[in-house]
């Protein structure tokens, strides 16, 4: 099948080259013409695992195409997945549609054929309805038909997330649609990806209900911590003990600083604008977003206590700065609310990051940086690990405690046990834990 893909950031980029590993003959556009001039000369804008093999290998093979030129990539497409960004509106924290319009208006123009035109954005309930209208104001005579396919991938593990998905989500309104959708998945289902079909709004719908009750068990997890350490009680046993209950589950209940990211945090904020408009208000979404927003500043106010309940003039080295491993996207990350309530107590901060640091420095404000976890830790305070990297899971304690001037160890993502840390001489702080 041809393909276009319309926006090559993390979602577009991420499915275009899985598509194209499927066998598809993928053609990705974006307006970012330097984004586009980049992935040309085959260097890959973001950092996710396995990205840039999936991506030259499909190059090379002659099915993953960049160009900045719209009309190339759609004249020839049976689907065309609209994958542009939907951040949080200035102001109100409704999604921002603007990209997603401006994208159906430039796509009207060049449909020939019948063509599939399908969201992967997440888009609020009835966004179809109003791509619909564009696409037939723009051309009246176009044979085109809109549906939602949300993605469900996470950065991070985002090629193994589009590959084996947990599910295919389709919402048309028509069987040629539906036909048209399911073949482009062909190679998922028959290794048993099970398919959702459903109508566009329901679609629509499922992606947010889906992030929104993520971010809800993450914070109520969260929640639970904070009454272990009242308690004496263990958060990691209390996880274990309620996620063996299949109605519950095992994942997402890893207490930590609060949620972060390109998404949980603009979709709850969408997902509550849109009760309150429909008049059937979300008020676990509300109030997950303000429990959320509330955590990462007492995250802040944990340290100041481990530090003594002082820490003007201390240093303080943040190990982790993107909003989870395995990424370097700084958006809504945890560490950003975290390293300005340090500043503000009057802390000297100084950061690492084994991927985020550049996308770091256009987000923090002014701190010092380091190349290693050991640089960071020299002459600190403090060392706090917000981002739960695979290299600070093993990092050498005997040599940081050297390096260090103080001996107080933070750990926001309970990645170490109390008495493999204190050995060393530090006095440890976890979450939610005893040990
Ligand atoms: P992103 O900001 O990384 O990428 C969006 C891209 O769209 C940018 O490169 C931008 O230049 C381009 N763009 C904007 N307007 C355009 C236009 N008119 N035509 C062509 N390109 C245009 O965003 P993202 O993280 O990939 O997210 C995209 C959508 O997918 C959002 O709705 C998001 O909520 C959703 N989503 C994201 C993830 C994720 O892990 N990042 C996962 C699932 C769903
Ligand atoms: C999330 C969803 O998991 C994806 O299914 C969805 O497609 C995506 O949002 C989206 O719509 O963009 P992502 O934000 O990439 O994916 O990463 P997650 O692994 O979900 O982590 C989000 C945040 O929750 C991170 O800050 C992470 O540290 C935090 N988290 C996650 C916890 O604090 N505890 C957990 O147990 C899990």
């Amino acid at each position: 099948m041809n393909i276009a893909m319309i926006g090559a950031g993390y979602v577009g980029l991420v499915s275009g080259a899985c598509l194209a590993d499927f066998g598809h003959r993928v053609t990705c556009f974006d307006v970012d013409e330097q984004k586009i001039a980049s992935l040309r000369r085959a260097e890959i804008p973001i950092f996710e695992p396995g990205l840039d093999r999936v991506v030259a290998e499909n190059v090379t093979a002659g099915r993953l195409f960049f160009t900045h030129h719209l009309a190339e990539a759609v004249a020839d497409a049976d689907v065309v997945f609209i994958a542009v960004g939907t951040p949080s509106r200035r102001g109100d924290g409704f999604a921002d549609l603007t990209f997603v319009y401006a994208a159906a208006r430039m796509i009207a123009q060049s449909l020939s054929g019948f063509t599939v035109v399908a969201t992967k954005s997440t888009v609020p309930i009835g966004t179809g309805d109003e791509v619909d209208r564009i696409l037939r104001e723009e051309n009246p005579g176009a044979d085109v038909a809109v549906a939602s396919n949300p993605e469900f991938l996470r950065e991070g593990s985002a090629i193994e997330d589009f590959k084996r998905p947990d599910r295919i989500v389709i919402g048309a309104e028509d069987d040629r649609t539906r036909e048209l959708l399911a073949e482009v998945y062909r190679p998922l289902y028959l290794n048993d990806a099970p398919l959702v079909f459903t109508t566009r709004r329901t679609a629509e719908l499922i992606k947010y209900a889906a992030n929104a009750f993520l971010a809800m068990k993450i914070t109520f997890i969260n929640e639970i911590a904070d009454l272990c350490e009242r308690t004496g009680a263990n958060v990691q046993e209390v996880a274990r003990g309620i996620g063996l209950d299949g109605r519950i589950g095992p994942k997402f209940l890893n207490a930590g600083p609060g949620f972060g990211g390109s998404c949980f945090p603009k979709d709850t904020l969408a997902f509550a604008k849109i009760g309150q408009d429909f008049e059937a208000p979300l008020r676990l979404v509300e109030t997950t977003i303000a429990v959320n927003d509330q955590r990462k500043r007492a995250m802040a106010r944990k340290v100041v206590a481990a530090c003594g309940g002082d820490v003007r003039g201390k240093r303080i080295a943040v190990l982790g700065l993107t909003f989870k491993p395995n990424t370097d996207d700084m958006r809504e990350s945890p560490s950003i609310v975290i390293v300005q309530a340090l500043l503000d107590a009057g802390a000297e901060v100084v950061g690492y990051d084994p991927a985020g640091i550049e996308a770091a420095r256009s987000v923090l404000p002014p701190i010092d940086y380091a190349d290693t976890a050991y640089k960071a830790a020299e002459e600190a305070d403090c060392l706090v690990i917000v981002t739960e990297w695979n290299e600070f899971r093993s990092l050498d304690l005997e040599q940081l405690s050297r390096l260090m001037r103080g001996p107080v160890f933070v750990d926001l993502r309970n990645i170490y046990r109390r008495h493999e840390v204190e050995r060393f001489g530090f006095s440890y702080f976890s979450v939610g834990r005893p040990n």
